[in-house]
């Protein structure tokens, strides 16, 4: 969604005429989403609602001076986006969106505006927000409201503007609250604000819990405002569906949707072929080099990247990898914390575990796992393997099969192939064990010792050989059932 690093509006405009905070408000329980987990922790386009506000808010004023009200399952809360620097105000109880706003009266008396976001709605825009603030700060009202035309306005608080026609707003009707007329309006109130701190905090405490959810609105600061013959404006968001909240579970699905299909526009913008962009999830910090081709049904998750000219066949799912050039990844392959080097092939339904590293031009077939391997350039393990924490050096081929024994029960130990090994198939590695270079392996070897550098280890029961065994077996078969034993 946002471009990460650039900030679109330069700060300076706020050093002129004083200092601006923002404050999210991210206290709510979310009761519409039937959850025991709190809304703002719910994710969209693989991120925490919260994490998106916090992304765009950052984006715009540096991240000492971002507020995020916390309450419900406060603790919970605060982790999910403590890494980002931010601060974090209580609000034990949570009395509504105005009571929000009360309980930052202290933190919020160092600045001149204070831009309130919600932490439900993940689509705005640092562009969006320094407009708003940008607006506030040039016409000085008390409180100016982000407003969106809705075809179906329907759940949200609507916007009473003056009849004169100008952008100036006498109230802000909540749904529940509003006659068959209000309705009727189709502007709706984003629940974003810009507000001169002065003018909030001087009658904040005029709000009152006299509606439906006996709750203190920070909407009705609006008609609070125009009371004192303070200016109250709207300010029309050019994007309406940034405003979108996730208050339910078909507005989050509905919110990820259009964040991922964004994410893949953004991508297939760079070069990346997606042929089935509805059906494919990317991670917001995903990259992806270009004539790299993603097929339906590909999961690219967390802090992927992937090089150029690679293809990701249907139902892989790769997390936190890295994929070097021109890689191919036949289906159904499930990659976590591992590396490939460029023009290795993996799968169909190869499973790598995190520490895996696969050097240049490597195969790793149908059914191998890997943990914590290093798998040298040109190296195989085509078929039914599991190869964990073991050093495996340049053109080694391990036959179909083969296990390395990591594990005694108790601790895990090294296998090391030297380059140009030979393993045979079905061969049992027990580590801790070593195959010197260009050492053969014999199949069905259970490798217990070292082996040497180019010698032939075979560990496996000596094959006999009974002449005639199976003819005299089928004989005295047929004897017994002609004398009807
Ligand atoms: C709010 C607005 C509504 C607007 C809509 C836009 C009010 C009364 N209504 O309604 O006019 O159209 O947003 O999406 O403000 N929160 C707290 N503490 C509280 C209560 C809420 O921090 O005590 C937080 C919530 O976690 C949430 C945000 O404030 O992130 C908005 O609250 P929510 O209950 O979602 O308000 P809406 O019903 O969506
Ligand atoms: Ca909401």
């Amino acid at each position: 969604m946002q471009g990460k690093g650039k900030r679109p509006s330069p700060r300076g405009v706020a050093g002129h005429d004083g200092r601006t905070a923002i404050a999210i408000m991210a206290a709510g329980k979310g009761t519409r989403l039937k959850s025991k987990h709190p809304k703002v922790l719910h994710e969209v386009g693989g991120q925490p609602l919260l994490q998106h506000v916090v992304r765009a808010a950052t984006q715009v004023v540096p991240v000492h001076d971002v507020y995020a009200i916390i309450g419900h399952e406060a603790d919970r809360v605060r982790q999910s986006v403590a890494h980002s620097g931010i601060h974090f105000l209580l609000q034990p109880e949570q009395r509504g969106t105005g009571h929000a706003l009360m309980v930052a009266r202290e933190a919020l008396q160092a600045y001149d505006q204070v831009v309130v976001l919600s932490g439900d709605a993940p689509l705005i825009t640092p562009e969006t927000i320094s407009l708003l603030s940008e607006f506030h700060r040039s016409h000085q009202p008390a409180m100016t409201i982000l407003t969106a035309v809705f075809e179906d306005p329907t759940g949200y608080g609507r916007v009473i503007r003056k009849t004169d026609g100008g952008d100036e707003v006498d109230a802000v009707v909540e749904e529940k609250s509003a006659t068959a007329e209000q309705k009727k309006i189709t502007e709706i109130n984003s629940g974003f604000y810009a507000f001169s701190v002065r003018a909030l905090y001087r009658y904040i405490d005029r709000l009152s819990t006299g509606n439906p959810h006996g709750e203190f609105y920070l909407t009705d600061m609006a008609a609070i405002f125009r009371q004192a013959k303070e200016r109250v404006l709207a300010l029309k968001a050019r994007n309406p569906y940034e405003i979108l909240g996730g208050n339910t579970r078909a507005e989050l699905a509905d919110i990820d949707q259009r964040m991922r299909l964004a994410k893949c526009q953004a991508l297939m913008a760079q070069g990346v072929t997606i042929f089935h962009p509805q059906a494919a999830i990317i991670d917001p910090e995903v990259e992806v080099g270009p004539d790299t081709v993603v097929e339906p049904f590909v999961e690219l998750l967390g802090n992927t990247r992937i090089g150029s000219d690679c293809r990701i066949s249907s139902h892989c799912v790769v997390r936190n990898s890295i994929i070097g050039d021109g890689t191919l990844l036949r289906p159904g392959c499930v990659l976590e914390e591992a590396r490939v080097s460029a023009r290795a092939t993996l799968g169909p339904y190869s499973h790598l575990r995190p520490g895996s590293e696969i050097g240049e031009g490597a195969h790793v077939g149908n059914f191998v796992e890997t943990k914590k391997v290093r798998l040298g350039k040109g190296s195989k393990a085509n078929h039914l393997t599991y190869l964990g924490d073991a050093e495996i050096g340049d053109g080694v081929n391990i036959g179909a099969g083969t296990i390395t024994c990591n594990y005694d029960g108790i601790h895990k130990h090294t296998t090391v192939i030297e380059d140009g090994v030979f393993v045979g198939s079905d061969a049992t590695l027990v580590a801790p064990v070593h195959l010197g270079k260009g050492a053969y392996v014999g199949a069905a070897s259970c490798i217990t010792e070292d082996v040497p550098a180019e010698a032939l280890a075979i560990a496996r029961g000596r094959q006999m050989v009974k002449e005639g065994w199976a003819r005299q077996k089928r004989e005295s078969q047929r004897d017994r059932e002609k004398e009807g034993r």
